[in-house]
């Protein structure tokens, strides 16, 4: 939630700024502004909306600054406006500052500095920051960050600079993540490193509690007052990965993206012949193994879909109790968890704020905790105990798409790999699945070429929809749920998942004629239960769009419309049967003329609680 960006160097940096804010656009996107430091004088541009309203305010008048930072903004305290926006500067229009996080006592810090007289103009909690550091301000910008963050509570990544020091950043870190790439003789800093990836692909990321100092004679970093050394990794992603490539949205391209995308999550952990899995990365011993007595699965959002698959094929596989929970509400309880557990947390970013805390709450209790991540190095990921990184490649759409369908692929493997390290399957059953799994790729592939017009065509009818429901049985109802949340995120049409079973418990009172129901009937052994459900549908008019493995005559000839999907082993069609769901989605959104990438009042990575 919200970006940030910063450089230091020979460049004009208002350019580099604007195209760090448009690349880090869907971390938040209610308001931007830059603040630059030119001939000794603290220049301001702010602007409420996109940043597009921003770089038409600068209006190429990007003056001769080759110092600056810059700021997209996800509102949390303030409502989105000019005075809200960052930058944020102190009382004296000195210091200017950007700020992604919380501080939590910024009330108690603001009413303590308005008493010493220092005037606010904002509703944020940021706006405490560069009055805090005007208050310890004696001509050392290093020296006054040190004591802010002394004095704040909660969690930020920010970046300072002052009139004084013109070639001088000072960026800090706590919880919220901060990347300084390092070019020639020049210094970016940014949220995220696909928004540096154009410049330099040799990045520092900052670690908890660092404040690092860089000026035109390089980069000091310290952590509690110490310097410390940081490596300086090499980042070898695809340039192209972050970019369109040709699709006119970057959520159409993550969607086309899958094939390739479980394929390389497959890539060398699947051995060819399908006779073996190979994740002696995550160095899981039979000794340990055995002493687990439960896997507890903690997410947010896409993330928890993906657990729930992760639940229903552990328990069926190993035999063993998995509790899959929300972290948002995981960590407000007092949970039954001890040295016995082996937590999974998923997150594509490694960076959700809520996701980390139950982590932390897992390490607390003694739990080993493996993370499922997408991002390299994410906070999740040094966190954690063992991280399994799910090979997707940068997600740019806020709709998580390509890393929801890797991060199944990662489940499948792990629990493959469980059932084999435990002796839980036998090598044939196992060996089939291994085989099946193989095929999705190549089966992803065909789904998208032979479906893809249908599906456009479905998904005009459903732009029309209010209300949608989404059923299934089993592995299916866990893909209605992500269908559900794609379908209202992005269309902002209202649709909820139901247990095909629990209709008749209550909803089906909402079934009357032409109500629109996507209907999953993909689990074979569950099939002749989820045609009842269909047919009682029908019966009361509702207007019925299902999708099967294959022609499923009972099925074809009660419903409005079908989509087949290829015949694969109905534990692993869920990878194969959400992508049906994101086209529907991504379609019917774009009839409506939606800002499919990015959606009212989201952003891309969660970084608040
Ligand atoms: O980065 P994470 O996987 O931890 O993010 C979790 C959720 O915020 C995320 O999946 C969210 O639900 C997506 N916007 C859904 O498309």
């Amino acid at each position: 939630m919200c970006g940030i960006i910063g450089y230091l160097g020979p460049r004009l940096a208002i350019p580099v700024l604007l195209e760090g804010l448009y690349a880090q656009e869907y971390r938040g996107y209610d308001s931007a502004g830059v603040a630059t430091l030119e001939e000794g004088r603290l220049n301001v541009y702010k602007a409420t909306g996109k940043i597009a309203e921003l770089d038409k305010k600068i209006n190429r008048q990007y003056g001769s600054a080759t110092v600056g930072i810059g700021h997209t903004r996800w509102a949390t305290h303030g409502k989105p406006s000019d005075i809200n926006c960052h930058p944020h500067m102190d009382c004296h229009k000195h210091i200017a500052l950007v700020h992604n996080g919380i501080i939590e006592n910024y009330q108690e810090l603001k009413g303590r500095l308005q008493q010493q007289g220092h005037r606010f103009l904002s509703d944020t909690d940021t706006e405490v920051l560069p009055h805090l550091l005007e208050e310890s301000y004696q001509g050392d910008l290093l020296a006054a960050m040190q004591e802010t963050c002394r004095q704040v509570k909660g969690f930020y990544a920010m970046l300072a600079i002052c009139q004084s020091e013109p070639r001088r950043i000072v960026a800090a870190r706590l919880d919220n993540p901060l990347i300084i790439g390092l070019g020639q003789g020049e210094y970016f800093f940014a949220s995220d490193m696909a928004a540096l990836i154009d410049y330099t692909r040799e990045m520092i990321i900052l670690q908890n509690g660092d404040i690092a100092d860089v000026s035109d004679t390089g980069i000091v970093i310290y952590n509690q007052g110490q310097k410390v050394e940081r490596s300086v990794k090499h980042i070898d992603w695809d340039k192209e990965a972050a970019k369109k490539g040709g699709y006119p949205h970057f959520m159409l391209k993550e969607i086309h993206e899958q094939p390739k995308v479980l394929a390389q999550t497959m890539n060398g952990r699947l051995k060819e012949d399908c006779q073996n899995i190979d994740l002696s990365e995550l160095n899981l011993q039979k000794q340990d193994l055995e002493k687990v007595n439960q896997i507890a699965i903690v997410a947010c959002g896409t993330a928890y879909h993906a657990g729930l698959i992760g639940k229903s094929i552990i328990e069926k596989l190993l035999r063993l109790p998995v509790m899959v929970e929300l972290a948002s509400e995981f960590i407000h309880k007092d949970p039954l968890i001890d040295e016995r557990t082996l937590a999974i947390v998923i997150s594509q970013s490694g960076e959700t704020m809520d996701t980390l805390a139950a982590l932390r709450v897992f390490r607390e209790r003694g739990a080993r905790v493996l993370a499922i991540c997408n991002v390299v190095d994410s906070t999740i990921a040094r966190e954690a105990d063992q991280v399994f990184y799910t090979m997707a490649g940068p997600e740019i759409a806020v709709a998580s798409t390509k890393a929801y369908s890797s991060q199944l692929m990662l489940l499948y493997m792990l629990t493959f790999h469980l059932a084999q390290i435990l002796q839980r399957q036998n090598q044939q059953q196992l060996n089939a699945w291994f085989a099946a799994m193989y095929q999705l790729p190549q089966f992803a592939e065909t789904l998208l070429a032979e479906n893809e017009q249908t599906i456009q065509a479905l998904a005009k009818t459903i732009s029309s929809w209010e209300d949608a429901f989404f059923i299934g049985r089993g592995l299916d109802y866990a893909v209605a749920q992500e269908g559900a949340l794609k379908l209202k995120e992005i269309s902002y049409i209202h649709a909820e998942a139901y247990a095909a079973g629990e209709l008749k418990h209550g909803t089906i009172a909402l079934i009357t004629d032409k109500v629109p129901v996507i209907a999953l009937a993909t689990q074979d052994s569950l099939l002749k239960m989820m045609v009842s459900n269909i047919v009682e549908l029908k019966t009361r008019g509702a207007y019925v769009i299902a999708l099967t493995k294959g022609n499923v005559p009972e099925v074809d000839q009660v419903v409005d419309a079908v989509i087949h999907l290829p015949e694969t082993d109905e534990l692993l069609t869920p990878v194969l049967s959400v992508i049906p769901l994101q086209l529907l989605a991504y379609y019917a959104a774009l009839y409506r003329d939606c800002e499919i990438d990015q959606p009212r009042n989201l952003a891309k990575s969660v970084t608040v609680p």
